[in-house]
C-alpha cells in the first residue's frame, strides 16, 4: 500500500488521534462541542490541535477570543510555513484554520505536496488529538473531510430535522467513501435518558438500513449557561466547572481517551493529509 512509503508516511504523528465534527444538519452544536472539548481534552494533559474546516462560518477562533491570522492558504502560496500558520490558541492547544485552502490542496505540484507532508510530519509528533471541526451537510468537501478522519463524530440532537440530516450524512458516507463506523454525540437534549433513545433511534434506523452500528459518545443536555457563556464569547468547560453541559463534556473527554484505537490504517495524522493532497 502507498502509505508504507517511508518518505512520506514515516513514524512521525502515527499516535495522533484525528477526528472530525460532523453533521447532517447546521447550528446543532459542532464548533461549541470541538472548542470545549480541546479544552476538556487540554486539561487532561493532551495536546490537541483544533482544525477549523468550516469554510463559510469558521469560528473556532473567535471561541477562543483571538483572531486567526493566517489559514493553509497561505501556506499553498509559500506566505507562511506549516508552523508558522498554526496559532497557539490556549495551554495545550493549537488552531490550523483550513480556509479556502483546504480544499485546494489536492491541486497541488508533486514537489509541492511532498513539501507540505514534510513540514506536517514535523508538527506531527506535537500532538495527541486532531480535532476537525467541520461545515454542516454532504458536499463533496465536508464529505471528503469526513472521510480523511480516523474517526467521525456526527452531532445529533432530538430535532427531526437533525436526525434526518445525519442519516443521510452517515449514509452517503457510507456508500460513497465506505466508511463504517461512527460516533454519536447527543447534543441539546433533555437529559441523558433521552439522550440514550435519541442513540437508539438512529442506531436502529442505520442498523436496518444501513447495515451499520454505532458508538454512543455521550449526550449533552440543553444548557442555558452553556449559551449564554457563548454569547459572553467564553468557553462553559472553562467559565462553569460545575455547569451540567461541563459535567457532560468532560466525560466524553474521558471516553474518547479512553477510546480503542480502531483496527485501521486510517490512524494517523500523516493519513489525513494525504488524503487530503490526494497522495493516500
Ligand atoms: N448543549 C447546548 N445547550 C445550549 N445551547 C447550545 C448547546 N450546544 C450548542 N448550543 C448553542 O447552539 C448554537 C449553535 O452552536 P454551534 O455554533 O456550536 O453549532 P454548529 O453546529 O457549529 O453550527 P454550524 O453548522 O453553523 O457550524 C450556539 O448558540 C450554541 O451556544
Ligand atoms: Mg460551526
Amino acid at each position: 500500500m502507498s502509505y508504507q512509503s517511508p518518505n512520506l508516511y514515516g513514524q512521525h504523528g502515527s499516535h495522533t488521534k484525528v477526528l472530525s465534527i460532523a453533521s447532517g444538519k447546521g447550528g446543532v452544536g459542532k464548533t461549541t462541542i470541538t472548542s470545549n472539548l480541546a479544552l476538556s481534552l487540554a486539561s487532561q494533559g493532551h495536546r490537541v490541535l483544533i482544525l477549523d474546516g468550516d469554510l463559510g462560518m469558521a469560528n473556532v477562533d473567535i471561541m477562543f477570543g483571538v483572531r486567526s491570522q493566517h489559514h493553509i492558504g497561505d501556506i499553498l502560496q509559500g506566505r507562511v510555513s506549516v508552523e508558522d500558520a498554526i496559532q497557539r490558541i490556549d495551554k495545550n492547544i493549537d488552531l490550523l484554520s483550513g480556509g479556502s485552502g483546504l480544499y485546494e490542496m489536492s491541486k497541488i505540484s508533486t514537489v509541492e505536496k511532498a513539501q507540505l507532508i514534510e513540514q506536517i510530519s514535523e508538527i506531527g509528533t506535537h500532538y495527541d488529538y486532531m480535532l476537525v471541526d467541520t461545515a454542516p451537510g454532504i458536499s463533496d468537501q465536508v464529505l471528503f473531510l469526513n472521510s480523511a478522519a480516523q474517526q467521525i463524530c456526527v452531532v445529533i440532537t432530538p430535532d427531526p430535522a437533525s436526525i434526518a440530516d445525519s442519516y443521510a450524512l452517515m449514509k452517503v458516507l457510507n456508500q460513497h467513501y465506505r466508511e463504517q463506523r461512527f460516533s454519536i454525540i447527543c447534543n441539546q437534549v433533555s437529559d441523558v435518558a433521552q439522550g440514550k433513545r435519541l442513540f437508539s433511534k438512529i442506531n436502529d434506523i442505520c442498523s436496518k438500513f444501513l447495515y451499520l452500528s454505532l458508538d454512543y459518545l455521550g449526550s449533552i443536555p440543553q444548557d442555558k449557561v452553556l449559551r449564554q457563556t457563548t454569547q459572553t464569547q467564553k468557553l462553559v468547560v472553562r467559565s462553569h466547572p460545575d455547569a451540567i453541559s461541563t459535567v457532560s463534556i468532560r466525560e466524553i473527554a474521558n471516553e474518547l481517551s479512553g477510546y480503542n484505537q480502531i483496527d485501521s490504517c486510517k490512524g494517523s495524522l500523516q493519513f489525513f493529509w494525504r488524503q487530503l493532497l490526494g497522495v493516500a
